[in-house]
């Protein structure tokens, strides 16, 4: 039996509206080069990879400008509507050369800060596992539950030793995870992550811990954030 190959997706068809910035936020820079160029490269150069598939939008003008379009690993297809469309795209697309077993690492464009490290381990804590899991890192906060008040005013304090905040990567089988997004969509069942795909096909994924540094840019005091964290690793 041949072992099974390590594909990378990246959704990066959003339009960062929470940026409010004039392109979407994979395309902003730091010290001169795309947020998607950066996590891209840095992913790819951290493991060995058969390829890769970017899901882009289908208005996107940036994309043939970018290093990555010149790099012979990676290939792109149409990205859709949410970002579980987006990777089930790149999935099908990827079906074409990649086996139902193999795995799939899905992360996300706009987190250019994940540690090479973060990245051996989910690989290798997940390599025999049947379903696969995700990078993810313990609550530090105390978390409040809250009433529907404007302003809403505490209900309770909820108990944060079993929570966790969901990163990505998050790898699972190509097959497993193709079929388990188009259940979750047909089922109208809301999908923000592969893992919560996963989970509603009935699995329990794992949950390798990964660095709290490994941000997504949602705002733009990220950027710079991101930038101080890149100019330590
Ligand atoms: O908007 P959010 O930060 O949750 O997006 C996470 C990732 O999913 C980003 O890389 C974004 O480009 C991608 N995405 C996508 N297709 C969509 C929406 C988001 O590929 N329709």
């Amino acid at each position: 039996m041949t072992h099974p190959r390590l594909w990378l997706v990246i959704p990066a068809a959003g339009i960062g509206q929470r940026m409010k910035a004039e392109c979407p936020k994979q395309y902003l820079r730091l010290n001169g080069r795309y947020i998607l160029d950066i996590t891209i490269a840095r992913v790819l150069d951290s493991a060995s990879f058969a390829g890769c598939m970017v899901a882009l939008n289908a208005r996107d003008q940036w994309w043939p400008g970018t290093e990555s379009a010149a790099d012979g690993r990676v290939r792109t297809c149409a990205g859709g509507k949410e970002r579980a469309d987006s990777v089930l795209s790149a999935l099908n697309a990827l079906s074409d050369v990649a086996g139902a077993d193999d795995w799939v690492l899905v992360h996300d464009a706009a987190r250019p800060c994940l540690h090479q490290d973060d990245l051996g381990r989910l690989t290798a804590t997940l390599k025999d596992h049947p379903v696969g899991g995700l990078l993810a890192a313990p609550v530090a906060d105390t978390l409040k539950q809250s009433d529907e008040a404007q302003p809403p005013a505490v209900v309770s304090t909820v108990d944060r030793r079993r929570l966790w905040r969901a990163l990505t990567p998050q790898m699972f089988r190509l097959g497993a995870l193709q079929q388990a997004l188009e259940s979750s969509l047909a089922a109208g069942h809301g999908v923000t992550d592969e893992s919560s795909a996963i989970e509603f096909s009935g699995k329990m994924p794992v949950l390798v811990e990964g660095r709290s540094d490994n941000i997504k840019i949602t705002v733009p005091s990220d950027l710079a954030l991101a930038g101080f964290i890149l100019g330590q690793l």
